[in-house]
């Protein structure tokens, strides 16, 4: 059997139900998964705990836009010119791969993205690279950006080109112009989106780990960077491992363990935004089952940044040795809101009042048109809006005799005693200012992946070998397993009425009578389902059912009447097994 934990748990997603690649009946398509009945429920169940922690206990709003949007607001949030993977293609067998990604296999770059194009072509040829598809030589061939958004058009025709997004997050920034007023124009306040982006990736690879269509969770917090902090104090003790750009630059690097409180007074968590929800993230991955000691936070090299972010902090988790990206957590600053306003029409400003009104001087301009007009012909317009620009930005150009001003590259020099400046008083109340973002951004599908990576055991259950997951309850995909003990004597028909039961109790149940009793226990304990019932003899004549935990395989005898109440406080928590084993001990 193979060591690798990543096989096995693809080998056992496919033969249980959890994905697998789409569209076999007509050869697969790279990039594209299904979810199976397993892992739609495992995976809605990731989500159902992602908009308990980041959008209900926040205090946050959710939204739901469309996955298609109009080329401008990819003009305006710079994917269309740089959200772009390295590109090489095979001069032979035509493949293409990512460069950086090749770079990466072959030497100890674990960031090759981060490092210019010119130099990654030059590790090609040094360390001799070939294509892996044909063994092809790929030294000397060029190494190129691709653009990772798909195109479509919108409508018939080719007028309206649109994009399927690259990410959530646009489709709540270009609405903020609404969302604000949803706020009452108040900061700080979060928008939630749990959604499909896509990327038309160059070499999906790891099934669903890096792939062409995939759900994302992303949380967008606006705030006003001069008044609004976090509440740091709620996860100052959250133990982390932190690996942070300045370990990572040195040969022997290694991480820091500490605590997000220390990490911000040391200063290795420079954004107390981002320390904050580091500090939210990590309890919650734990709280989903990943493996705290394969798990850490790296924060971005400055050149691997996104092009909108100031800081940017990943969740990464380890399988079979590499290390991969569960999320980011990125300090956008006012990128996105000030793109938006600058290209669109609407306002994505908000108006923040004073707590008392202040008096300030204002540098006005009041351009005498009757000479701008004769002397600057059709510039005359634009001269004058850049004469107020200026008074805006810097009164003192005003002081001498002329000023001079830029327009489409040419100088125009106006005499100060035409452009009407002036400098008044004025009361002003407030003042508009553009928020800034943190955001908190998850794939959904990668957190699903290493869950059931981290939960993959095997042991030996009386001689028998058994493979099984330890996923935590909350988000295993059944809660129960219910069985007859045998298909006679009315058994199978009191399990079926048990089951309904359980249901209408709000549990997930599987209710299951073919084979041997053992191969029914095996079949839950493979994906995952933390406790199984069996009906028998005793419950037709005693009202009680054999309750069988999933990790331990230890069983104890439960009422018919307690069984609904004690399943639905094991699966939140709120009892333990070993409480059902003996409850008189516990009290
Ligand atoms: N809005 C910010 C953003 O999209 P990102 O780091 O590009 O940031 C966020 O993506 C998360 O989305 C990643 O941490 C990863 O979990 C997931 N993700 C990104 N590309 C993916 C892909 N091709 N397949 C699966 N998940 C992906």
């Amino acid at each position: 059997m193979t060591e690798d934990i990543g096989e096995r748990v693809v080998e056992l997603a496919k033969r249980r139900g959890f994905f697998f690649q789409s569209n076999g009946a007509y050869g697969g398509v790279s990039g594209f998964y299904t979810y199976g009945p397993q892992g739609a429920t495992l995976k809605s169940n990731v989500e159902n705990a992602w908009r308990d922690r980041f959008a209900v206990q926040e205090g946050h709003q959710e939204i739901d836009a469309p996955t298609v949007m109009p080329e401008p607001v990819f003009e305006a949030s710079g994917h269309l010119d740089g959200f772009d993977d390295m590109l090489v293609e095979c001069p032979e067998c035509g493949e293409s791969h990512r460069a950086d990604h090749l770079v990466e296999d072959a030497t100890d770059i674990e960031d090759a993205e981060a490092v210019p194009i010119s130099e990654v072509e030059e590790m090609i040829a040094e360390h001799d690279l070939v294509c892996p598809n044909c063994g092809t030589e790929l030294a000397g061939e060029p190494v190129q950006d691709f653009n990772l958004m798909f195109e479509t058009n919108i409508g018939p025709g080719s007028s309206q080109p649109g994009y399927l997004r690259p990410e959530t997050a646009q489709g709540i920034f270009v609405e903020f112009p609404r969302l604000k007023e949803y706020a009452r124009n108040q900061l700080p306040f979060g928008v939630t989106q749990i959604g499909k982006a896509y990327r038309n990736e160059i070499s999906p690879r790891n099934s669903i780990i890096r792939v062409r269509e995939f759900t994302q969770a992303e949380l967008e917090h606006f705030i006003d960077p001069e008044e609004d902090e976090p509440p740091l104090e709620r996860v100052e003790d959250v133990e982390v491992t932190l690996y942070p750009a300045s370990e990572q630059n040195k040969e022997n690097g290694d991480y820091v363990e500490t605590t997000v409180g220390d990490a911000v007074e040391d200063g290795i968590l420079t954004n107390e935004w981002v320390a904050y929800y580091l500090g939210v993230a990590k309890p919650w991955y734990e709280r989903v089952g990943v493996d705290m000691d394969r798990f850490r936070f790296r924060q971005h090299l400055p050149g691997e940044r996104a092009h909108y972010a100031a800081d940017c902090w990943d969740a990464e988790s380890e399988i079979d040795g590499d290390w991969f990206e569960l999320a980011g957590l990125a300090y956008r600053s006012d990128y996105d809101l000030s793109k938006h306003g600058e290209y669109s029409d609407e306002e994505f400003t908000l108006f923040k009042q004073y707590d008392e009104p202040k008096t300030v001087e204002r540098a006005t301009v009041d351009p005498d048109m009757s000479y701008l007009g004769p002397e600057f012909g059709g510039q005359a317009g634009e001269i004058a809006d850049a004469l107020e620009t200026k008074a805006e930005r810097d009164r003192t150009v005003f002081d001498g005799d002329t000023v001079s001003v830029e327009v489409d590259g040419d100088e125009y020099v106006v005499p100060v005693e035409r452009t009407g400046f002036a400098v008044e008083e004025v009361t002003e109340s407030g003042e508009h200012i553009t928020p800034h973002v943190v955001e908190p951004s998850f794939g959904v599908g990668r957190v699903v992946y290493t869950v059931i990576a981290h939960a993959y055991r095997e042991d030996e259950v009386d001689g028998e070998e058994r493979t099984y997951l330890e996923l935590d309850a909350e988000v295993a995909p059944t809660t129960v397993g219910v069985f007859p003990l045998m298909d006679k004597d009315g058994m199978a028909e009191r399990a079926r009425e048990i089951a309904a039961e359980l249901r209408e109790n709000g549990l997930d149940v599987t209710y299951d009578d073919s084979g041997a009793i053992g191969r029914r226990y095996r079949r839950q304990d493979e994906v995952g389902t933390p406790f199984c019932v069996t009906v028998d003899y005793e419950t037709l004549e005693e009202g009680t059912v054999t309750v069988r935990e999933r990790d331990t395989t230890e069983q104890t005898r439960v009422d018919v009447d307690e069984l609904a109440e004690s399943l639905a406080g094991l699966r939140n928590g709120g009892r333990t097994f070993d409480e059902l084993l003996a409850p008189a001990d516990a009290e």
